[in-house]
């Protein structure tokens, strides 16, 4: 039986590089029904509203949605999409794959590691903020939970244990923030333990991002606090060439929301000319969430040797191809 995901084509170049996946996907033979729902610019103009409620529905109904870029407009008080399907689906788990693949900018090499980032507690939520009234001092609070560090080392263990992951490495601050990032340790070793299949190592953050400079290739599974894994997400997606590679899941107890990184790109916007792979990425996540493990294996397999033979890549990869010719010569690889 086809497994149904919701799908949110999208703002700007988003129904270009959602055609694009879809391709792929039925090319893959992945046995997926789309339900097709609005959100961003499209929803604001057809509905007279950012996120439908028919469109929260559809993503708890089918427990799995495909998103594609939302414009969030400049003004008017609309706060943002993402932050609002991430706080109402308690999605705890953001989750960066940073791959190298071959024919990009990226200086390395052998790079394949997924970075587990807690996406609702920590300094990142920016609780308790003051400024005082001459402007002299400024606070912020910081609360890290026993749950909140549990589900989210638990998840990055299951999930190195799931795809087949040797190693995980918990990225912590614990020898100054003793309370916050030392209870994260603290949890963090106690599961580690139930978890003796997965190597675990501990690494301070500042040394972490060195390490991933000098030599990325030693990170398999990194798993931090929320504003740690929002910096050290970002420099793996550096590391590997940028953007237009970078995928990123929002992942809850309930449902999962699969994305780009990247924006909805108005500059290039109607062109055809958009990179799907970023896309494509978050899709090839999202097969692995559905343990269709052979499907994201060769969705990966096919990118990888596509961007081997330069075979119709888009500008920004210094092609001349466009979005669909790109997603064809994927599809005719997987
Ligand atoms: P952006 O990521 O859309 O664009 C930055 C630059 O990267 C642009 O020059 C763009 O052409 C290029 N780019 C991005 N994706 C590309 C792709 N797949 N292929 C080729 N080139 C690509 O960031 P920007 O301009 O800051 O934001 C534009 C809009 O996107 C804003 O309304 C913003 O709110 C929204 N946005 C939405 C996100 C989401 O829904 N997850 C995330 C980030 C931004
Ligand atoms: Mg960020």
């Amino acid at each position: 039986m086809k497994q149904k995901i919701a799908v949110i084509s999208g703002d700007g170049i988003g129904p270009e590089i959602m055609e694009a996946t879809l391709h792929v996907l039925d090319a893959l033979g992945a046995n997926l029904e789309y339900e097709y729902v609005d959100a961003g610019m499209v929803a604001l103009d057809k509905h007279a509203e950012l996120l439908p409620a028919a469109t929260l529905e559809a993503i708890k109904r089918n427990a799995i949605a495909l998103k594609s870029p939302l414009t969030t407009p400049v003004g008017g008080g609309f706060s943002s999409i993402n932050v609002q399907l991430r706080k109402h689906f308690d999605l705890y788990a953001n989750v960066r794959p940073a791959i190298t693949f071959p024919n990009t900018r990226s200086r390395y090499e052998n790079i394949d590691l997924i970075t587990v980032r807690e996406n609702t507690e920590g300094a990142y939520i920016g609780e308790g903020q003051t400024l005082s009234e001459d402007g002299e001092v400024a606070t912020l609070q910081q609360v890290v939970t026993r749950k909140g560090s549990e589900r989210i080392v638990r998840y990055a263990f299951e999930m190195a244990r799931r795809i087949g992951r040797k190693k995980v490495t918990v990225v912590h601050k614990a020898n100054i923030l003793k309370t916050t990032s030392g209870l994260f340790l603290k949890v963090a070793r106690e599961l580690a333990a139930e978890y003796p299949d997965i190597e675990c190592n501990e690494m301070i953050v500042d040394n972490t991002c060195m390490q991933l400079v000098m030599r990325p290739e030693q990170f398999d599974v990194i798993v931090t606090t929320n504003l740690f894994g929002d910096i050290v997400s970002d420099l793996c997606a550096g590391l590997v060439g940028g953007l237009g590679l970078a995928p990123g899941a929002n992942i809850g107890h309930d449902c999962a929301i699969f994305e780009a990184v990247h924006g909805s790109a108005p500059d290039i916007a109607g062109q055809g000319v958009a990179n799907p792979v970023a896309l494509m990425l978050a899709a090839a996540q999202m097969l692995d969430h559905m343990e269709k493990l052979d499907e994201s294996r060769r969705l990966r397999a096919a990118i990888v040797a596509t961007m081997e033979a330069k075979d119709n890549l888009t500008p920004d990869l210094g092609g001349s191809g466009n979005t669909m010719g790109f997603a064809k010569a994927i599809a005719s690889r997987v």
